[in-house]
């Protein structure tokens, strides 16, 4: 279905090369990284090296210097064969990059953003605390100003890439009166004192991708490290979260696909009481709900990235359009993934093949990057403000 649209050859290109990569390199090794829950160092390497760990970025800044459209059909094809090399890309491309990228002054990017994008460094964000999820602007961390520098103190939680990155963007309270109007962006170099990786967290799917708590002690954070204005943070993060709801969005989509086409494949195959189990029309009806739900998530998809491209010269929001394509890509990787276990039988619950692997993978983006919950509240407080 895909093929209908208009790509430029460029896109092709990036596609295809993304795709070679991921099923010659990422797909032998993706079952056994998800058992161990070690860090795929160096498939990320080369990922970066191909210039998928900074896409949109210019050139100048060491990125591709591609669009938003690129950016989701390559990483739709690693997380078809993994998503968990996925979620790295896509916090690296989307929570990073993109957010110094818009928000950034020249000497940030050059510090900040050059290393990460041209795939030498990783990159990850950090809003989450343990007492504060969706209602991200009830903060705990403090940033105090002392002469030159701010002096950060406080308990992050849920960091994607957490244990391995070597910068990152964390928000913090510098005026608790003012609430959210209170919260600053900062930029961190883990390897300044005062910046201690945490507890690793023990998840259900996406296994190799590292998840920690962050615990500031006295991190000195220079002034011109400071993204944006000193209040500006709140909002900064939840325009950098527009840009990586596309991104998960296009992670469950990449499951979804996975998980379909195993279960396609089976049910052509396997037969039962004399027939191929798909001429049952039980397994037939559930192939043709997941296939319709995978292709209305992929035109979500592109429409929420056609606004995000857009939106780089309107500077308009597009979070309606990455919020339900994310809401709906993800209600639809665990809605496929799930079927796709059931229609295996027995096979689809053991590590043997795949397929578990697919569902354990997909519920995690009904959570992050803001709940299915938040994304329809986002949805509905758009909807009725326009009314
Ligand atoms: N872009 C720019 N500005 C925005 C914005 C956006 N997308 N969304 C809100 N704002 C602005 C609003 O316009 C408002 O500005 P004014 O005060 O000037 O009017 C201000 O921000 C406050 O907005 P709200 O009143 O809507 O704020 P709220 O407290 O009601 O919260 C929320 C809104 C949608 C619930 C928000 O808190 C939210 O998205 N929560 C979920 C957080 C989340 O996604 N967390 C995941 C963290 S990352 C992660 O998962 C880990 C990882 O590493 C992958």
């Amino acid at each position: 279905m895909s093929e209908l649209f208009p790509f430029s050859k460029e896109h092709e290109m990036l596609r295809s090369a993304a795709r070679d990569f991921a099923q010659n390199e990422i797909a032998p090794i993706a079952a056994e990284f998800d058992e161990s829950g070690e860090f795929p160092y160096k498939t990320i390497k080369k990922m970066g090296e191909m210039g998928l760990m900074g896409i949109e970025i210019p050139e100048e800044y060491g990125g591709a210097g591609m669009d938003t459209l690129s950016y989701v059909l390559a990483l739709e094809e690693i997380c078809k064969v993994d998503a968990a090399h996925g979620v790295i890309m896509s916090v690296n491309n989307s929570l990073y990059c993109f957010g110094i990228n818009k928000f950034g002054t020249d000497a940030q990017k050059e510090k900040f953003l050059r290393p990460v994008a041209s795939g030498s460094s990783i990159g990850a964000y950090s809003l989450t605390e343990p007492m504060s999820g969706s209602d991200a602007g009830t903060m705990r961390s403090r940033a105090v100003l002392d002469g030159d520098a701010y002096v950060l103190n406080g308990r992050k939680s849920w960091v994607t890439s957490g244990p391995v990155a070597d910068f990152m963007v964390v928000f913090m309270m510098t005026d608790p009166d003012k609430k959210q109007k209170g919260i600053t962006a900062f930029l961190v170099d883990a390897k300044k004192p005062g910046f201690i990786r945490g507890k690793k967290e023990p998840k259900l799917g996406i296994r190799a991708s590292a998840t920690s708590e962050i615990v500031f002690e006295d991190y000195h954070c220079p002034v011109e490290d400071r993204l944006g204005q000193e209040g500006e943070g709140f909002k900064i993060a939840m325009a950098v979260l527009d840009a990586g709801r596309i991104g998960i969005a296009t992670q469950a989509l990449g499951i979804s696909e996975a998980a379909y086409d195993a279960a396609a494949n089976y049910a052509n195959e396997r037969e039962a009481f004399g027939q191929k189990i798909g001429e049952f029309q039980g397994i037939s009806f559930k192939i043709a709900d997941m296939k319709t739900r995978i292709e209305a998530s992929r035109l979500l998809i592109y429409q929420a990235a056609l606004a995000k491209e857009n939106s780089k010269i309107t500077g308009q929001r597009y979070s309606l359009e990455a919020s339900m394509a994310k809401l709906f890509a993800s209600e639809t990787a665990m809605f496929v993934s799930h079927a796709a276990v059931q229609i295996h039988g027995g096979m689809g619950y053991s590590k043997e093949l795949p397929v578990e692997r697919y569902f354990r993978d997909a519920k995690i983006t009904e959570i992050y990057e803001g709940t299915s919950e938040i994304q329809r509240l986002v949805i509905a407080r758009i909807e009725l403000n326009q009314r």
